[in-house]
Order: structure tokens, then sequence, then C-alpha cells
């Protein structure tokens, strides 16, 4: 797939550019010289990264398209073009299947599918434009690959943006575009997404979400990294054209186990079927 080897000078936009994995990705952009736009709902932190690193801010609110769309006209009237979009913004607050309120799902879906989604949507034919190629990096999760209790929504969300970013992938290489796509799968990274109760929507009042336990970071079962470290990981899938951004290759064995059992399920239902093993 296609890559962008050489970042400098072009123009990158990263939403849920204000904190945590985001700000990690446009440090690293900005240092291979790209010109990079924070776009986040946080007015008062996304100014003070951007001032911080050395970004433009722009507000937006990813779970809404016109909001998606005014960030583009801003970007290009202000620079003209648009080489990379990270579609980051997102939020991770948890909650049993049973206990969410569908304005809790209205919520995960709204930011971390459809924001995704509208990032897709609107910026892909503006990449598409540029002569010298373009990338989109759509951020999932370890659990958009396998998945625990308690991250029902946040998996159909993250589910949902590996498959959309793997169709994207085959749709792009099949037509040679000068497009390539990523998606990052990080595993636990130090960010606010255990804060992210902060940015609920004051209309979907009804919630059964718990903003996730820090506790966890004691866990010996999670190994924790720092934005940075998943911004190289980006920085490098965008140069390399890479489909899959991973940040913990030690998690493997619990996809394997996942991949596992639908291998299990497969071959009982061809023996069943008599068709012979798989
Ligand atoms: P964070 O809370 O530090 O940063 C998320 C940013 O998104 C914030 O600046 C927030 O203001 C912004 N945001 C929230 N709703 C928005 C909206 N509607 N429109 C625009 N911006 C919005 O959290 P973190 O961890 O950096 O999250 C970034 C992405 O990484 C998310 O998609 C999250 O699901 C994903 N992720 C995080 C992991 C972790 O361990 N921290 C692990 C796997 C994935």
């Amino acid at each position: 797939m296609s890559g962008l080897p050489d970042l400098a000078g072009k123009v990158a936009i990263v939403t849920g550019g204000a904190s945590g994995i985001g700000k990690g990705i446009a440090v690293q952009l900005i240092a291979e010289g790209a010109q990079v736009i924070i776009a986040d709902i946080q007015r008062d932190a996304m100014e003070a990264t951007a001032e911080e690193i050395g970004a433009v801010g722009i507000q937006v609110d990813v779970s809404n398209p016109a909001s998606v769309d005014a960030l583009a006209r801003e970007a290009l009237d202000r620079y003209g073009a648009v080489h990379v979009v990270c579609n980051n913004a997102g939020i991770g607050p948890l909650a049993p299947v049973a206990d969410l309120t569908l304005d809790d799902w209205r919520w995960m879906i709204g930011v971390n599918l459809w924001g995704v989604i509208h990032g897709v949507h609107t910026f892909l034919p503006i990449l598409k434009q540029n002569r010298e190629g373009g990338h989109i990096v759509n951020t999932a999760s370890m659990a958009g690959l396998v998945a625990g209790p308690r991250l029902g929504a946040y998996a159909a969300a993250k589910y949902g943006v590996v498959g959309l970013t793997e169709v994207l992938a085959a749709e792009l290489a099949s037509d040679n575009s000068r497009v390539g796509v990523s998606v990052l799968c990080p595993g636990t990274v130090h960010t606010n997404i255990g804060h992210s109760s902060r940015n609920r929507p004051a209309g979907l009042p009804d919630a059964g979400f718990k903003d996730i336990d820090i506790e966890l970071e004691d866990n010996p079962m999670y190994r924790w990294i720092y934005p940075e470290e998943a911004g190289a990981v980006v920085v490098r899938a965008i140069k390399r054209g890479d489909l899959y951004a991973l940040t913990h290759p030690d998690w493997y064995p619990r996809v394997a186990k996942r991949h596992e059992a639908i291998a299990e399920a497969f071959r009982q239902q061809a023996a069943e079927a008599g068709l012979g093993g798989g």
C-alpha cells in the first residue's frame, strides 16, 4: 500500500490532538517537519497544547459531520492542501452491556465510529486530489481486535473502525491509489482517557458508563506506554504504508486466542457438514 516517506512540509490534521495519543502523534509529525493542525472538542486544552507543541488548533466535534466539513474548509483555506488525516478523537468509558443506556451507545458510536466515518468521508476526496499522495490513520484499539468485559460499546465502535479501514485499504490498493490508510490499535497508553466523561454532551444525560478505573495501571497484566511512543508507531506506519499500526506486539496471544476460537468453530462446522477440517 501507498506510504508517504517524506512528511516534511506536509499538512496533517490530528483529531483529539489536544491530549493523549493525538498529542503524541502531533508531536512526532511536527518532528518530521509536518505542519500540524490539532482538532479537538475541548477548546482550552486544544489551545494550550497547540501553543506548547507548535501546532494550529481548530475546534471540531467529530460526531457532527458539518463540524468535520468546516474543519476541512478551514484547513484548506489556510494551507491549500491536506496530506495526512489522523481520525483519532475518542472516548473510553465502560459498562457491562446490560448497564448501557441508549445515550451511552449514541455517544460512544457517535464519537468513536461516526467520528472516524466523518473523517474518512470528508477527507478521502481531498487527499485523492494531491499529486504527492496522502494518508489516513484511523485510531481503533487492541479492543478492535479482541475485547473483554465492559468493552461492549467501545469494541462495537473499534471493531467497526478496523473493518472500515481494512476494506478501504483493499479498495485503495486495487485502485493503485496514492492514498494509503492505517489502523492504529494501541494497548494501554498513559492518557486522559480515564476522564472521558469531561466531554459527554449535556444532551445525553442518561449514563450507565463509568470512566475507566485508573487503578488498572497497577495491574501487571497491562504494559503502559507513553503517547509519543504511539506517535512514533503512527509516523512509521504512514511512511511505510502499513495497514496495521501496533504498539503492543506482546499482546498478540490474546488476539491469537480469539482467532483460534473462530478457527475451531470453522473446523467443527466443516466436520459436521462432512467437508473435512480446514
Ligand atoms: P484522551 O482523553 O487523552 O484524548 C482524547 C481526545 O479526544 C481529547 O483531547 C478529547 O477532548 C477529544 N475528543 C473527545 N470527544 C471528541 C469529539 N466529539 N470531537 C473531537 N474531539 C473529541 O484519550 P486517548 O487515550 O488519547 O484517546 C485517543 C484515542 O486512542 C481514542 O480513539 C481511544 O479510543 C484510543 N485508544 C486509547 C487507548 C489508551 O490506552 N489510552 C488504548 C487504545 C485506543
